[in-house]
This record gives structure tokens, C-alpha cells and sequence, in this order.
């Protein structure tokens, strides 16, 4: 028998979820955190606007669950909803107090306070932020201070690949992939958590990195949990056109300080769609956007900010200044082409306020979660604040509950007897290339039963293949991966099929209207 791990929480993601919950629970419990890349690479480090708090005294709690409310297009779960923003002042004043560095300005007493930029659908000022690299700036400092405790233990290139669950215990474990000795190991604990973010990489065009790839959902999934609303895939309207390069973000603060989206003939749009013009919810630019484009046969839209202090410009935007620079794109002077890509998940593994999965032992919280606050379209901003509350309230209920389960005993090794080296590693490649590209064109931002019912064919095939590849051939990072993707790509088209209506980011020209005849309902998919 190999060496097998053994923690009291085994806490697989390194992102704000992750992190945050592990310097939670550290002082009392031991920990172990999984990474499947550098410990850094996530969606969080690359969060640009910022986290949405109630901070301004002329905000309120009512007021930002009402801007949730509205953007989530009637299926947000109030009580939820409620419970995330009213937490959220607390979560961030520990963040101040753990050393993040939010950006600040003064008021027009020479007062200093944090800076408050705005992001489409709120309607006040209340993203608090770090410039625009807020995700590095906290996951940062959370991973400077988990190095520190020695409770914790760090796992980087560590990619899980299965729970491992029975009927009497529910979650003992994981079967964790270590991805430089290419060998499967086992990590054994008394409560395990899934912080594994979102499922971006399903689409052909993303801004999300690598490592978004829907393992916590697809294991969840395969181990018997719920997942709901998988069918609402947020696309972000601006991301940087900029074909060959990779994927980049141009936050939404940009139109929040004034940017204005442009037609390539320099002409303003938004405000034949959305009286709100380009602070509308993200659904609605990145339509009118897909709309305009596909109109007129251009390739991009152009976000111009040039019109603000070039000084205003590089002090509240160097990240996206300097990537359009590196680009030759000078952002004091020009517009900059945009694109919508995928962004977020807005569905997940079914989870109460304390993150609690229908698996006992396993909880799920952050972006891989469905708790019921983004409804049909999350609010901008509001992801982050969920990691920080759910990562709250989890470490609570884990804390005191964990007395209830014990140290699983030694568990059976990962079974190699029966596979051989796979000799077609190129059946691998191929089938990621053509899953993302029909997920991008069948079931992308605008869709039809037509184009679901062909991705439906399609991903089933594909679902055959890998699992035929999958019981032949020894695991390998690419085929984990694969295997979550097209998982999760299958919970999307179903969902979708299901919804016979246009509601949030799910936007059908067979159901162009919400359906007013029966009440609002989650899409929820059993096992
Ligand atoms: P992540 O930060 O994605 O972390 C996931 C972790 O899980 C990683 O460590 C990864 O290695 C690990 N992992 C995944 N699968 C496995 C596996 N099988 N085995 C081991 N480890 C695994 N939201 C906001 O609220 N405000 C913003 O300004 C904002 N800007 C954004 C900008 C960009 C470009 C992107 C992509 C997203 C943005 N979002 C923003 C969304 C937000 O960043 C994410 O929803 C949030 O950071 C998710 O955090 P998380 O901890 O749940 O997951
Ligand atoms: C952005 O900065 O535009 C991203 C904000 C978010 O996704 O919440």
C-alpha cells in the first residue's frame, strides 16, 4: 500500500474560497489544500473590478439585495441573497485586517476612504477594490498567511480526480492526481471541500484560465449530488480581442468609470437596447453586443475610455493599461477592441448557507457551489463576496461538527491493474478542441433547440468515447480534465433543453420571452 495523506479538512482549490476558509478553521484543525497548478493560477488572481460591499453610508443591505435581486431575473433565492450581502461588510473588514491593501482616495473633506468604483446593474457605488487587480491583491495576501500556519499544508500540481465515498461514512477522501510523478495517490479526511471554481474552459473563448475546467462540479456529480441552473453561463461583454494572445479581461469598472461601448464606425449602441446603456446587466450588453455584431459582420466591439485624464486612467486601470500597451493599444487615446467571452458559472453543486452538499462530509462553496444568490445572472462583483460568506459560514459548520466524524481508516489504493500507456493521446486533443468549439457555437449566448439538440448529439458521443478511453488507458492530466469537461458540458445542453423560456443568461430564439404563465423555477438535475 502507498503512503496515504491524512487531514482532519481537505480543502481542494487555492482560490479566495479556499484560502479563506483554511485560515478559518487553521489554529484548531489540520488542513491540506490542493492546487492543480501553481498555487497562485485560479479565477481569483485574475479578479479586476473588485468585491461589492455595502460601505457608503448613503448604500444599504436593502438596496444591493435588490440590485441581486433584479439582475438574477426572478430566480434568486432571497433569503440567500440576504444572508451573503448582509455578511459581507464583516468578511471585508477581515480581509483589511489580514493585510489586503484596497485602494483608496480622498473625499472632498481631504478625508482618506476607500474608493468605491460601480459596476453594471448597482446602483450605487460599492465595489471596493485594488486598482484593477483586486483577486491578486487578496489571494495573495490570504496565501502569504496560510504559508505561515503550520496547521496547514500546501499541494500545488495536485489534481483531484475522484471522491471517494461510501453509503454509511459519505465523503472519506479523494483520489488525487500528482501531476509530476504522473502517479495517482490518496488523500484521506474527516470532512472534505470542494473550492474548486468554475467551468469557463468549456467554451472556445473565456476569460477564465486553464485550471477552469468544472472538476468540483463533475465529481460532485459523479459521487450523487445535485447540481442546479447549470444552463446559465455568464458571458462577460469586454474581454480584449486580440486574436493569438491569450485571454484577457477589460473590467467592467472600465464602463463603470465611464467607457462607452462604439461600433466600428465610432457610433454609441447600448441605449437602443437598455435605458441603462453600458452599465446594464451583463447579460443584455453582452447580447446586444453578440446582436450588433452579428449584424454588421464585424469581428469586434470598441470600448473607449479615452475621453477621462490619462493620469486618471493609468492610476485606476494600469493592469488593463499596460496589457493593451504590450498590445500596441494606448488606452489614453484610442478605443480598444472587445469581445464577449464565457465567465462564470453561475449554476453548481447544490449547497445550503453553509455550504453543505447532499453528500455527508463534503461541502462545496466559492464559484463550483449553487446556493441560490445569482438567480438567472450574478451580479457584478458579487462573486468574490459569496467565497468570503460561504467560507464563513462553512468554517463555522465544519468546526462544529467535525467531532462527529472520524479519521477514516486506510482506504483501497487507486486500481491501475486493468489499464495500459495510451498510444492516441491525439483522441484527447481532438475531442477538448471540438467540445469547446460546439459548445461555443451550439450553445453560446444566444441558443436554439436546433443548435442544443446537435451539441446534445454530439457531447453524447463524445461522453461514450472518453468513457471507453477512460476504463482502457491510465489516467493523464488532459483526459481528468476532459472527462469533468464534457461531464459538465452534458449538465449544460440538459439544462438548457429543459428551460422552455428566455430568462437571464439563458436566451432562446424558440422562447424569446419569460415565461409569465407559471412561477420562476430552478433547473435541478439528480443523479
Ligand atoms: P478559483 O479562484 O477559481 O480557485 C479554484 C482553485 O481550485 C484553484 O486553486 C485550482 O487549482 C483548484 N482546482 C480546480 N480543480 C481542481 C482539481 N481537480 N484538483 C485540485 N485543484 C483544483 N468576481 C468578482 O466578484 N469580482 C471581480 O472583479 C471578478 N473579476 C473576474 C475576472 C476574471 C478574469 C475572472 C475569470 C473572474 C472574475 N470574477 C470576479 C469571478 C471570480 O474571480 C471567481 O468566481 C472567484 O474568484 C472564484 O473563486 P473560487 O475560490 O471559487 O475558485
Ligand atoms: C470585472 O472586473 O469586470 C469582473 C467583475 C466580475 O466578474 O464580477
Amino acid at each position: 500500500m502507498t503512503k496515504q495523506h491524512e487531514s482532519d479538512v481537505l480543502i481542494i482549490g487555492a482560490g479566495a474560497a479556499g484560502l479563506s476558509l483554511a485560515l478559518r478553521l487553521a489554529p484548531r484543525l489540520r488542513i491540506a489544500i490542493l492546487a492543480k497548478a501553481t498555487l497562485l493560477e485560479s479565477n481569483t488572481r485574475y479578479a479586476q473590478g473588485g468585491v461589492s460591499v455595502v460601505m457608503d453610508e448613503n448604500d444599504s443591505i436593502a438596496s444591493h439585495v435588490a440590485d441581486t435581486l433584479e439582475a438574477g431575473a426572478g430566480l434568486c433565492d432571497e433569503e440567500t441573497v440576504h444572508f451573503v450581502v448582509s455578511h459581507g461588510p464583516e468578511c471585508i473588514r477581515d480581509l483589511i485586517q489580514q493585510g489586503v491593501d484596497f485602494t483608496r482616495d480622498k473625499d472632498s473633506d481631504g478625508e482618506s476612504r476607500y474608493h468605491l468604483t460601480r459596476e453594471g446593474g448597482h446602483s450605487h457605488r460599492r465595489v471596493i477594490h485594488a486598482a484593477d487587480a483586486t483577486g491578486l491583491e487578496i489571494q495573495s495576501s490570504l496565501l502569504a498567511q496560510v504559508k505561515a500556519h503550520a496547521n496547514i499544508t500546501l499541494h500545488e500540481s495536485h489534481l483531484m480526480l475522484d471522491l471517494i465515498h461510501n453509503k454509511d461514512q459519505g465523503c472519506l477522501g479523494a483520489y488525487v492526481f500528482e501531476r509530476t510523478k504522473k502517479e495517482v495517490i490518496c488523500f484521506r479526511a474527516r470532512t472534505t471541500v470542494l473550492a474548486t471554481g468554475g467551468a469557463g474552459k468549456v467554451y472556445l473563448y473565456t476569460s477564465n484560465p486553464d485550471v477552469a475546467t468544472g472538476d468540483g462540479i463533475a465529481m460532485a456529480w459523479r459521487a450523487g449530488c445535485r447540481v442546479a441552473n447549470m444552463e446559465f453561463i455568464q458571458f462577460h461583454p469586454t474581454c480584449l480581442y486580440s486574436p493569438g494572445a491569450d485571454s484577457f479581461l477589460i473590467t467592467e469598472a472600465v464602463r463603470g468609470e465611464g467607457g462607452r461601448l462604439l461600433l466600428p464606425n465610432g457610433e454609441r449602441f447600448m441605449e437602443r437596447f437598455d435605458p441603462r446603456g453600458e452599465l446594464a446587466p451583463r447579460d443584455i450588453v453582452a447580447r446586444a453586443m453578440d446582436h450588433e455584431m452579428k449584424r454588421l459582420g464585424a469581428e469586434c466591439i470598441y470600448l473607449d475610455l479615452s475621453h477621462k485624464p490619462a493620469e486618471f486612467i493609468r492610476a485606476h486601470f494600469p493592469t488593463v493599461y499596460a496589457r493593451c500597451q504590450k498590445l500596441g493599444i494606448d488606452m489614453c487615446m484610442e478605443p480598444v477592441p472587445v469581445v464577449p467571452a464565457a465567465h462564470y458559472t453561475c449554476g453548481g453543486v447544490m449547497t445550503d448557507h453553509n455550504g453543505c452538499t447532499d453528500l455527508p462530509g463534503l461541502y462545496a462553496i466559492g464559484e463550483v457551489a449553487f446556493t441560490g444568490l445569482h438567480g438567472a445572472n450574478r451580479m457584478a462583483s458579487n462573486s468574490l463576496l459569496e467565497c468570503l460568506v460561504l467560507a464563513r459560514s462553512a468554517a463555522a459548520h465544519i468546526a462544529g461538527n467535525i467531532a462527529n466524524r472520524p479519521l477514516p481508516p486506510a482506504l483501497p489504493d487507486w486500481d491501475e491493474s486493468r489499464v495500459t500507456d495510451s498510444d492516441e493521446e491525439v483522441v484527447v486533443s481532438h475531442n477538448w478542441d471540438e467540445l469547446r468549439r460546439f459548445m461555443w457555437d451550439y450553445v453560446g449566448i444566444v441558443r436554439t433547440t436546433k443548435r442544443l439538440q446537435r451539441a446534445k448529439r454530439r457531447v453524447d458521443l463524445l461522453l461514450y468515447e472518453i468513457r471507453e478511453y477512460y476504463t482502457h488507458f491510465r489516467v493523464s492530466n488532459d483526459l481528468i480534465e476532459l472527462r469533468n469537461l464534457a461531464m459538465v458540458a452534458d449538465l449544460i445542453i440538459r439544462s438548457a433543453l429543459s428551460r422552455h423560456e428566455s430568462r437571464g443568461l439563458h436566451y432562446t430564439l424558440d422562447y424569446p420571452k419569460v415565461d409569465e404563465t407559471h412561477p420562476p423555477v430552478n433547473t435541478i438535475l439528480k443523479p
